[in-house]
Order: structure tokens, then C-alpha cells, then sequence
């Protein structure tokens, strides 16, 4: 039975350039969470997507001799091809110019327009293409030229042209935001994102300008078609898109969703997330989405890396050298998922080789190649004694701290529970020393019983690591005569101590994580 729905999103990524490691970053991480929720019960919907629209994306297309809707169009094999690389199981994916995302848009609008939260008005002020962002003079910085430029990515701003937009009444929602924050400590995560927040919208909340006249590359506002969405307008909505609200087709389903559990951002759009989408949620009477989580960045030798800055590597040279399944461990196992982190070559083939190679490919190789030496490929049957065993304990833990720590995005902590079984198993392995059990035909019961324990404990390594690498997981099950793992929906129930059946065949297979050598990878990443 479904414990409900679960429905998580990534940002919807511009269309300025393809998936680069930090894109990729959040939306690895947004697909862990909702493989874990699919196995554990819940009727998950995890949104990805682009966002097309705006004056970035418009500069773009043309600077490549290409229409906006060509150049969007030319735009998505290149993001789904890097989201099935990275084994991203998504199930809606939005692209702003869908006319099912025009219709939220022009939808929800109007209905704050009728409301009386939208007015007429001039913007005076600055504006950064790069970020769609709008800036007070006092917020900028100053290059070195004394032009004034982005706070955030430090480019050149625009002054307004003073024309008239249409603006949302946000300031109105100043006391109202600030007792929600109040009244949902977990809304903003982690902590250090909400006092940020909070800070911000303590020192005034301007009204927003929602709309755009100078251009066209937007949805057209249906109460003056002169007009078109600024693309933040445009772009939050697109969570509304991808419930299915304002969806013939889809009947429902927005009610049985909305609210949406989790918005996975990384910390530079956790502003428009907590502060402008829950002011129009508030306009419009919906209830705000649970969640909030504003990930670090992934730095290299410090800096940010970014689709403009890039160093050149992108997801696919990593997958050709570590495979996918150490991709997404690398990336959710030793980045904490809160913070900024550097991230190396050097790095990422010690995390491979200590976590993958040694420890987990490595106690699936012993164990099964002495399933196939001792047992003619076949798990033997338990003696009764197998269940009272170090790894059975573990075990038996596992689902409460691996729950615990993905309801708390703590990646880290959830991989190192696994990971802890799996040293566990290893060590129980040295100690019980099978090669001098096999030698005496009287302790044929205490052979059977460590060989039996050591595949029990890789089913539910496997199992628990399916989430974060769902093809060496798959590949480990299969190995065992078991079904497939990514398609469990009882996690905890799987997790049971005892459940791999006796007589089952048990296939060696080449090492799942092959030892790497810096010294052959021909990638860098400075
Ligand atoms: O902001 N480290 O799109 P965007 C980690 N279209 N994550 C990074 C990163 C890095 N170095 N660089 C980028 C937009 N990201 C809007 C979103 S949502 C309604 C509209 C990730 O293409 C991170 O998730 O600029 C960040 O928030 C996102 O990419 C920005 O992607
Ligand atoms: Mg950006």
C-alpha cells in the first residue's frame, strides 16, 4: 500500500548551455531522494526541466544564429541525454514554452490579477541579465572601472528604461512570510539558508516587477498582451506545471499533490524560492511547498564552478572514467550536501578506491568467489546460529538511520551507514577466517553460517545503496538470483535479516568497482 505522494524538484536549468557538474549536482541528489522514497512505500513524482524564457537565454539564441524556439528545441536532447547518463529517473520534465506551462502561467496571473495583488508601474533600478535579477543600486558592487555590476556573478548591470510594468503587491506579504518561517522552522534548509532569509525579508520587502514589455520571448500576460512574464514569474510556476495544475489531461492530481514536498536548490535561488514563490502562493490562497533545501557549491581550487566558467570537464568525461554508479557516490557521499565543496581529481579516486573498490566491490568479490569455492555457487542454507551475528545488528538498524538521515538530505550520513555494514562485513570476514574453516569437515555448520551472514549482508548493502548507485545494486541482486532491486516499494520490509533464500545461485562476475590509478586518468579538472 502507498504511504501517499512524494513529490520532489530541481531547479528547471536555463538553456544557456548543457548540464555541467553543478546542474548535475542537484538533481543527482534529487533523484537519490526520490529513488529511496519510491523503494520506501511513497507515490513519488520527481519534476526536472528547462527554463527557456527571458533575455539570457534570448541573447543566447541569437548569439548562435538561431531562433529562442530553435535554439530551446536543439537544447533538450542535450539535457535528457545527460539526465539518462546519469541514470536520473525523472518523471516530468518541463519546458517552459510547453503550452501546458503557458496555461499555468496565464492562469495563476490573471487570478492575481483579478485579486487586486497586481498594479501598474515603472521600474527604476538595475537589472542582471546573467542572474534575471533585479537590483537596488545600493545592492551592487563596483568593478574596478567603477562600472556598477552583479553582486552575484559580477558582470556588467542594466540600467531600467524606466517603462512600465506590471508589479506584484509582495510587500504586503512582509509580516505574513515572516510569522510562516516562524510557525516552520524545517521550511528553509539547512539552518544557516533561513537565517539568511529571514534577515532579508526582516530588512523590507520591495514589490516585484512581474512583467516585461521591451521584449517578447515570454508567455504574454493575458489582461495586457503587451506584456510578458519575467521569467521568474514564468519559471516558478513550473512546479504548478509538473503537479499537473490547469491539466485537463490530469485531473485531480494537482489536489492530491499541491503541496509539493521538496524544492531542491542550490543556496544562489534559494531567495526566489522562500521568499517570491511563497508570497504568490500566499496571493493566490495555496498552501507553500514543505520544503526548502539551498545545497552548497561545487568549487574547484575554490571558485565556482559554473556552465561559463567551466573547466572544460563535463558529467560524461567522469562517467567514461569512474562509471555512473561512483559518479553519483562521489558527488553524494563526500560533498556534505549543505555546504560548498572542492572537489578534485585526486579526490574522487581515493573516495572510488578506499569506498568502492576496497571495501564494497571488494567484499562482494571475496564473498561470491567463496560461495563459488566452498558451495558450488549456491547459498547455503543457515544453521540456526547464523541469525546471532555483529552483522545481523547492524542490520537490524539500518532503515531507522538511513531514513533519519535522507529525511535530513544528509547524503553523507546515509552512505556511511551503509557503508559501515559493508567494513563490518569485512572485518567479520577476517575474523572468522572461512579459507581455515573449510579445512575442517567438523565446523562445516560455522562455514556455512559466515558464508550465509557475508551474502545476507551484500543483499542489504545492495539494497540500500540502490538509491545512490542503482546499477551495481541491480548488478549485485542479480548476482544472487534476486529480482530487481530498483523496483522494491517495501525498503524496510526488504531489509529483513534472513531473506535471501538458501539454493539460490550465486554468480561471480568481474569486479564491480576495478581498482583506478590516478596516475592513468587523463582528465584535469584545475
Ligand atoms: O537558476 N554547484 O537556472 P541555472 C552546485 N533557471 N550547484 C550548482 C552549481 C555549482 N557550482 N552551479 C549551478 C536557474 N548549480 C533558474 C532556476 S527554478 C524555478 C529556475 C545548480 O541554470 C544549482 O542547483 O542558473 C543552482 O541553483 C542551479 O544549478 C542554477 O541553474
Ligand atoms: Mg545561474
Amino acid at each position: 500500500m502507498s504511504k501517499g505522494p512524494f513529490t520532489i524538484s530541481t531547479p528547471i536549468y536555463y538553456v544557456n548551455a548543457a548540464p555541467h557538474l553543478g546542474t548535475a549536482y542537484t538533481t543527482v541528489g534529487a533523484d537519490t531522494i526520490a529513488r529511496f522514497k519510491r523503494m520506501d512505500g511513497y507515490d513519488t513524482l520527481l519534476m526536472t526541466g528547462m527554463d527557456e524564457h527571458g533575455q539570457k537565454v534570448a541573447d543566447t539564441a541569437e548569439a548562435k544564429g538561431m531562433s529562442p524556439q530553435e535554439w530551446c528545441d536543439s537544447m533538450e536532447p542535450a539535457f535528457r541525454e545527460v539526465w539518462d547518463l546519469l541514470d536520473i529517473n525523472y518523471d516530468e520534465f518541463i519546458r517552459t514554452t510547453q503550452p501546458r506551462h503557458a496555461r499555468t502561467v496565464q492562469k495563476f496571473w490573471n487570478d492575481l490579477y483579478e485579486k487586486g495583488w497586481l498594479y501598474k508601474g515603472r521600474y527604476e533600478g538595475w537589472y542582471c541579465v546573467h542572474e534575471e535579477t533585479y537590483y537596488a543600486e545600493s545592492d551592487l558592487e563596483k568593478n574596478e572601472d567603477g562600472v556598477f555590476v552583479c553582486p552575484e556573478c559580477h558582470r556588467p548591470v542594466q540600467q531600467s528604461s524606466g517603462e512600465e510594468n506590471w508589479f506584484f503587491k509582495m510587500s504586503a506579504f512582509q509580516d505574513q512570510l515572516l510569522a510562516f518561517y516562524d510557525e516552520h522552522p524545517d521550511y528553509i534548509q539547512p539552518v544557516t539558508r533561513r537565517n539568511e532569509v529571514v534577515n532579508f525579508v526582516k530588512s523590507g520587502l520591495k514589490d516585484l516587477s512581474i512583467s516585461r514589455s521591451t521584449f517578447d520571448w515570454g508567455v504574454p500576460l493575458p489582461f495586457d498582451e503587451g506584456h510578458v512574464a519575467y521569467v521568474w514569474a514564468d519559471a516558478l510556476l513550473c512546479y504548478f506545471t509538473g503537479c499537473g495544475y490547469a491539466d485537463p489531461a490530469r485531473e485531480g492530481e494537482f489536489e492530491a499533490r499541491w503541496p509539493m514536498n521538496y524544492h531542491f536548490v542550490g543556496k544562489d535561488i534559494v531567495r526566489f524560492h522562500c521568499v517570491i514563490w511563497p508570497a504568490m502562493l500566499m496571493a493566490a490562497g495555496y498552501p507553500i511547498t514543505q520544503k526548502v533545501f539551498g545545497h552548497g557549491f561545487l568549487l574547484t581550487k575554490g571558485e565556482k564552478m559554473s556552465k561559463s566558467k567551466g573547466n572544460g570537464v563535463m558529467p560524461k568525461d567522469l562517467v567514461r572514467v569512474f562509471g555512473v554508479d561512483a559518479y553519483r557516490y562521489y558527488f553524494m557521499s563526500d560533498v556534505q550536501f549543505g555546504h560548498d565543496g572542492n572537489i578534485s581529481m585526486e579526490r574522487m579516486v581515493q573516495v572510488y578506491n578506499a569506498d568502492l573498490a576496497n571495501t564494497w566491490g571488494n567484499l562482494v568479490s571475496r564473498v561470491f568467489n567463496m560461495t563459488g569455492k566452498y558451495f558450488d555457487g549456491v547459498v547455503p542454507a543457515a544453521p540456526a546460529s547464523a541469525a546471532e551475528n555483529p552483522l545481523a545488528k547492524i542490520a537490524a538498524d539500518l532503515y531507522r538511520t538511513y531514513n533519519e538521515a535522507m529525511n535530513a538530505v544528509d547524503f553523507t550520513a546515509a552512505a556511511a551507514a551503509v557503508q559501515k555494514l559493508a567494513s563490518a562485513a569485512n572485518h567479520y570476514i577476517e575474523d572468522a577466517a572461512p579459507w581455515n574453516l573449510a579445512k575442517d569437515p567438523a565446523r562445516a555448520d560455522e562455514l556455512a553460517a559466515v558464508i550465509y551472514n557475508a551474502l545476507e549482508a551484500c543483499r542489504i548493502i545492495a539494497l540500500f545503496f540502490a538509491p545512490f548507485m542503482p546499477n551495481t545494486s541491480a548488478e549485485t541482486w542479480r548476482r544472487l538470483g534476486l529480482g530487481d532491486v530498483n523496483a522494491v516499494t517495501d525498503i524496510e520490509g526488504e531489509a529483513a535479516w534472513g531473506k535471501l533464500p538458501a539454493g539460490n545461485p550465486v554468480e561471480k562476475g568481474d569486479p564491480l568497482f576495478p581498482r583506478l590509478n590516478l596516475d592513468d586518468i587523463d582528465l584535469n579538472m584545475d
